[in-house]
């Protein structure tokens, strides 16, 4: 039941408020002095406040201003005598949300405080909806660590503000892509509406159509009756387009028009509708190489690509590794009901070693896969899956012939291991034709490490 408090010094104004309140089922509380008013309401809630601005201890405005202090967003309707609509005025510039003049009719006060009571529960909503928004990322929805995600953040933080920009998220399988579309949405003015997506590489072309813009009922054989589509369902929020890359020209041609006119044409259909979503497009496919290649158009790239987002791939952001491995831990031992307290130094050097192929997805399947395998105070280096727990010796014992022969001289250690590595490098570059992000991939080691390799140790390289 909503609480009001009556703050008044005629006893007829409070028993009437009362008896009117009280037909509403509203409960009642009478303070008859400014003070005795903030007294009772620093310890009492209450939903919405009436108040005399004609008290005998105090300045009426000077309460209400008070009251604010303690509550910026509590109700407060000001009651004023026939002469004073001046301070009624006033009172509203510092924030009263109306005022009623003496003396009242019982349908009007009805009326002020249904519709006082409803701003107030919105004004509620809309604190609790902020709080969880801002709790998003204060709960650790996304861990960032590295300062590579960290500015992602930023990033994310900024765009969602804007909430008409639309969004390229790039980045390998697993990094995220999905989750900052959605923490973008969620940390948006949009939040309260809905977020839905599509993932354009699952369905054939003209299914994809229907689903993005909708049909006509006839519109085509099967098309029984008038189907919505996902950017008026989703109107008012935001649709993430999924695996844009794979999307077929035909569509891209459409989505372009969507893009540009804010108005689209249900399939079959003659009328033009206006839509309002922001667009967030994913890719894990490099555009540019697709418009080379003739899949992807150009003067669409350039409008989805507003405000890029890239996300790195894991094995270039290692201390995200272990900040993940570790949230994922404390889920997946609630879910499986196991007491892992922590990752012992070996088994994160191993983790931070290892190059992630599968990015965060991967590493979220292999700490499940140990919390439903194993058990124990912490996660070692014998629970790791063999691919991590010793990288290297099954794949390198036999790189050095048995028959290697050392010369009564010696060898010059450094000179040879050059050698090897210039080789070992030329030949993972010709196994991937030049392409130096997946050679780095192969050697596991950064991008930028190679290149500085390749230098070091003279080897042409094709491409990028
Ligand atoms: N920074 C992060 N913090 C917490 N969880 C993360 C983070 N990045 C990724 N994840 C988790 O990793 C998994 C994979 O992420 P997501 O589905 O967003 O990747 P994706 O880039 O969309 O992959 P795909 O290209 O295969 O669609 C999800 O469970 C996601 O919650
Ligand atoms: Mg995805």
């Amino acid at each position: 039941m909503e609480k009001i408090l009556i703050v008044d010094d005629e006893a007829f104004i409070c028993e009437n408020l009362q008896r009117i309140l009280g037909e509403e089922h509203y409960d009642t509380a009478v303070a008859q002095t400014g003070d005795a008013a903030l007294r009772w309401l620093r310890e009492n809630q209450v939903d919405l406040v009436f108040l005399d601005l004609n008290l005998p201890d105090r300045n009426g405005l000077d309460i209400l201003k008070d009251i604010k202090g303690l509550d910026p967003d509590l109700l407060v309707i000001v009651i004023t005598g026939y002469a004073s609509v001046e301070s009624a005025v006033e009172a509203l510039k510092m924030g009263a949300y109306d005022y009623i003049k003496k003396p009242f009719k019982a349908d009007v006060i009805k009326l002020i405080v249904r519709l006082a009571l409803e701003t107030q529960s919105l004004k509620r909503e809309v604190r609790s909806l902020k709080k969880q928004h801002e709790g998003w990322l204060a709960d650790g929805a996304v861990i960032a660590e590295s300062r590579a995600f960290q500015e992602i953040l930023q990033q994310v933080r900024e765009v969602a503000r804007h909430s008409d920009t639309t969004v390229l998220i790039t980045g390998e399988t697993g990094t995220g892509k999905d989750l900052i579309a959605r923490t973008i949405h969620t940390l948006s003015p949009r939040s309260t509406r809905p977020f839905l997506e599509i993932n354009c590489a699952a369905l054939p072309e003209s299914l994809l159509e229907s689903e993005l813009f909708g049909h006509e009922s006839g519109a085509f054989t099967g098309a029984k009756v008038r189907k919505l589509g996902l950017f008026e369902a989703a109107n008012r929020g935001t649709i993430l387009l999924d695996e844009l890359g794979e999307m077929h020209l035909g569509i891209q041609a459409k989505l372009l028009r969507v893009l540009e006119d804010k108005k689209l044409r249900r399939v079959g259909g003659t009328q033009t509708l206006e839509v309002d979503v922001r667009i967030i497009a994913a890719t894990n496919v490099d555009l540019r190489e697709a418009i080379k290649a003739r899949r992807f158009r150009e003067d669409l790239y350039y409008r989805l690509h507003a405000f890029p987002i890239h996300l790195p791939p894991l094995r270039e952001r290692p201390e995200d590794v272990i900040a993940l491995a570790k949230t994922f831990l404390s889920e997946y031992c609630r879910k499986y009901g196991r007491g892992f307290g922590g990752i012992s130094p070996e088994a994160q050097r191993r983790l931070a070693a290892y190059p992630w192929p599968g990015n965060v997805r991967e590493l979220r399947h292999i700490v499940e896969r140990i919390c439903i395998l194993h058990e124990g105070e912490r996660i070692l280096e014998s629970h790791l899956p063999r691919e991590l727990s010793d990288p290297c010796e099954s794949e390198v014992k036999d790189l050095l012939p048995p028959d290697f022969a050392i010369p009564p001289e010696g060898i010059d250690l450094d000179q040879v291991v050059d050698r090897f590595t210039h080789d070992l490098i030329e030949r993972v570059l010709g196994m991937v034709d030049g392409n130096i992000s997946q050679a780095a991939k192969l050697l596991r080691i950064p991008r930028g490490t190679l290149r500085y390799k390749l230098e070091k140790h003279h080897v042409e390289s094709a491409s990028d």
